[in-house]
């Protein structure tokens, strides 16, 4: 069956290619490589063994996407393609709508053209918000975007299920993700932030191997038993056979119209200074970090419940937090060599 992975070369999407190959789906990606490297693609192949098919192409340029369409005939859709760094949505938020919520469209005007059925969307935990209690459900109510990043996700949430609804004969299934981290453990491929990365560990990484001066913890005075912010992180492996299983069940699904939302985390939270110190423990290092203001747009603490990804997809996270920065760390090495 092939599958049309939309950034397909980024982070998440370059390992869920290579879970796809490994589950006996046939990716083809398609990427602008605005935000990524297009080496990615070479560690994807020494990891399978076979070349991957690969567009380079926009996700909002209809033409392109037609003729891809066109030419394979795929079975499903799994769209990672999108901007994510919200700092930037807040500053560009015309850029981020129209590029996150014009490919969502798009993509889904040209599947029903070519009577493409299945469609595994990109979603964030961020669509909760800061919840009243914890861990979330999928059934937890969905707040008030805090960025225009934040609001696309929610926003491509609601039109997905709108065509659902309107018995266009789609299925589709939103994936809420957690906190994504950690790399391959072949070390082949992993997370390639652009400048000063801005989340968590692709920090800490490039701190522990000299790339940055020292970590700051954004707040030490949240109402957590460290003080330090609550997540739930989730290795990348994991993340990427969700989407596995994801297209498995839309594939088994009878019904001509489908949707529904799993949450892809551990199901644990943990706080930033313990992952900051598990980190040090699995790598046998110390690293130099110290405590800062907390940064604007926080939030508390959120980690998921999982029972229903147990439940109805038959996926659960199998790898640990040791996993996740024991992989992290020489995936930095790896690169930093
Ligand atoms: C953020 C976004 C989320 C997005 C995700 C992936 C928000 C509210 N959430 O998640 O929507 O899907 O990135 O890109 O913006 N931290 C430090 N020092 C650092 C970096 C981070 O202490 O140098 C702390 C943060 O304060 C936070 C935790 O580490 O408590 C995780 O931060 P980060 O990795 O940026 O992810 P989120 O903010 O959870």
């Amino acid at each position: 069956m092939k599958i049309l992975v939309t950034g397909g070369a980024g982070f998440i999407g370059s390992h869920t290619v290579v879970e796809l190959y490994q589950s006996g789906f046939e990716p083809i990606i398609i990427d602008n490589f605005s935000n990524s490297e297009e080496k990615v693609l070479e560690g994807i192949q020494s990891i399978i063994g076979k070349s991957v098919v690969c567009y380079k192409a926009d996700c909002n340029d209809a033409e392109a996407l037609r003729q891809i369409f066109q030419k394979e005939q795929l079975a499903g859709v799994i769209h990672f393609a999108a901007s994510k760094a919200v700092g930037e949505s807040v500053e560009k938020p015309l850029m981020y709508y129209e590029n996150n919520l014009g490919s969502t469209v798009l993509l889904l005007k040209i599947m029903r053209e070519f009577g493409v059925k299945n469609f595994v969307f990109s979603s964030s935990c961020t669509v909760y918000g800061q919840p009243d209690s914890l861990p979330v459900t999928e059934a937890t109510p969905r707040q008030e975007a805090a960025s225009p990043y934040g609001n696309t996700k929610r926003i491509c949430e609601d039109i997905i299920r709108d065509v659902v609804v309107s018995k266009a004969g789609l299925k589709a299934i939103a994936l809420r993700y957690f906190n994504p981290i950690g790399a391959h453990e072949s070390a082949v491929i992993g997370e390639l932030p652009r400048g000063v990365p801005s989340n968590l560990v692709p920090f800490l990484t490039q701190a522990a191997v000299g790339l940055r001066e020292k970590l700051t913890v954004f707040g030490s005075d949240y109402n957590t038993p460290d003080g330090t912010c609550i997540r739930d992180f989730i290795h990348v492996v994991d993340l990427a056979k969700a989407h596995v299983k994801a297209l498995s069940l839309l594939a088994g699904v009878d019904t001509e119209d489908y949707y529904d939302v799993f949450n892809v985390g551990t199901g644990e939270g943990v706080t930033v200074l313990q992952l900051i110190q598990t980190f040090e423990k699995v790598n046998n290092l110390t690293l130099n970090y110290t405590i800062g203001p907390r940064r604007p747009g926080d939030i508390e603490q959120i980690y998921a419940q999982v029972d229903k990804s147990e439940k109805v997809m038959g996926w659960k996270a199998e790898k640990t937090l040791e996993d996740s920065l024991r992989d992290a760390w020489r995936w930095q090495q790896r690169l930093s060599k």
